[in-house]
């Protein structure tokens, strides 16, 4: 947990009890974080005799993991006769409860009210998953997935600007196809969409996300609406767009599609072939047609006269905001975990996002979005 923390950039300091240091030395935290690691109050070796209040002052989440039995209890009763109990109490930034004990133990009523008890003064608990634990006993107790802990401290760290927001977001291809074992496609991984939803739940959204055939993880909290074509994904996003704050169309959506579908594999012929194409339904211009009072942010992929193409798109769909993403350039575009985009409004204005993940290229939309004007127009 340490180590992933200081790999995602957080500045990571550790507290332990004195059971801990039972399991694992102070030192290999210190080698690993780079700074002292505290374990005692009052030490009267250390300078700082009032650690506990300077380090809850610099303090932006503190994250218990894992918890026991014990620590939860201290907590939900305030007791402070530790270093960590008394930071505990001195805290006053997010605190992330992670759970890990023996099976019986979690289930024991008095533990499950500790932990509403911590809920209810705003401690964030993530459950334990179920499986094989330590003692030997199966069930729930093992401490929850280490993505499953960064995803709870990021929420955590979130300012809630999409609170009681419904937010849909299409991301991924469409699928079209020819017979049952062939199909046309296109390169989109589905990943600054799968971004775009992750960050709206952090900020507190009820988030949709309508998803064309990717492998990428699902981000967490999000009801996620698996499709194959575009006539599909319309449906799907028509119907999730009825009472939507937000439609963020993020789907790379196949144009066409094969004008027949054969039931069979098709076997090889001639030596030329044809295959005839029809129009797929353009789902963000339809959207854009009904438009009533949601925002629709669209994207455009391009490979040339990226502002050009991207303004069109803009003002032919009715768009509040497009993402113009040149995907021929290094670190930008399908399947990277990176993009460069502008982004283009009605007004002219032009935001240009330089070289970043696509998760911070997702928090830098969002932050955009947010201070979009409502559009007017009566709800249709
Ligand atoms: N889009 C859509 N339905 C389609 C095609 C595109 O909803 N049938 C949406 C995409 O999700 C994206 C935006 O429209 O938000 C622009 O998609 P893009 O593929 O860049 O442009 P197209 O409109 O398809 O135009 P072209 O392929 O000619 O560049």
């Amino acid at each position: 947990m340490a180590r992933l923390l200081i790999k995602k950039g957080a500045d990571t300091e550790v507290a332990m009890t004195a059971n801990a240091t039972r399991f694992i030395t102070p030192l290999t935290f210190q080698a690993l974080t780079g700074r002292p690691v505290s374990c005692r109050s009052f030490d009267s070796s250390d300078e700082d005799v009032m650690a506990h209040i300077s380090l809850a002052a610099r303090t932006e989440a503190l994250v218990i993991v894992p918890a026991t039995a014990n620590i939860i209890a201290k907590m939900a009763m305030g007791i402070a006769d530790d270093f960590l109990t008394t930071l505990c109490l001195a805290v006053t930034s997010p605190k992330i409860v992670c759970p890990a004990m023996n099976v019986r133990m979690f289930q024991n009523p008095v533990v499950q009210e500790n932990l509403r008890r911590l809920q209810g003064f705003g401690a964030i608990v993530v459950m334990p998953g179920c499986g094989d634990l330590a003692c030997g006993e199966t069930g729930p107790g093992r401490l929850a997935e280490l993505p499953e802990i960064i995803e709870a401290i990021k929420s955590a760290l979130t300012v809630k600007s999409l609170a009681g927001k419904k937010v849909l977001v299409s991301a991924g291809p469409t699928r079209e196809m020819i017979d049952p074992v062939r199909f046309i496609s296109n390169r989109s991984t589905g990943k600054m969409g799968f971004a775009m939803a992750a960050e709206a739940h952090r900020r507190g959204a009820r988030v949709f996300l309508v998803s064309g055939p990717v492998t990428t993880p699902r981000p967490m909290g999000v009801t996620v609406v698996e499709v194959t074509t575009a006539v599909e994904m319309r449906q799907a996003v028509l119907d999730l767009a009825q009472d939507a704050d937000v439609v963020v169309k993020a789907a790379a959506v196949s144009d066409y599609a094969p004008a027949e579908q054969y039931a069979q594999k098709v076997k090889k012929g001639l030596d030329e072939e044809t295959l005839r194409l029809i129009k797929n339904p353009d789902i963000l211009a339809e959207l854009g047609r009904h438009k009533g009072r949601r925002l629709l942010v669209g994207f455009a992929a391009e490979t040339e006269d990226l502002l050009a193409h991207a303004r069109e798109k803009m003002i032919n769909k009715n768009l509040d905001l497009i993402v113009a993403n040149d995907v021929s350039r290094p670190g930008a575009g399908f399947a990277v975990d990176t993009n460069i985009v502008k982004l283009l409004y009605p007004s002219g204005r032009i935001d240009d996002i330089p070289l970043k993940s696509k998760e911070e290229v997702a928090r830098d939309i969002w932050d955009r979005i947010v201070e979009l004007p409502a559009p007017r127009g009566p709800i249709q």
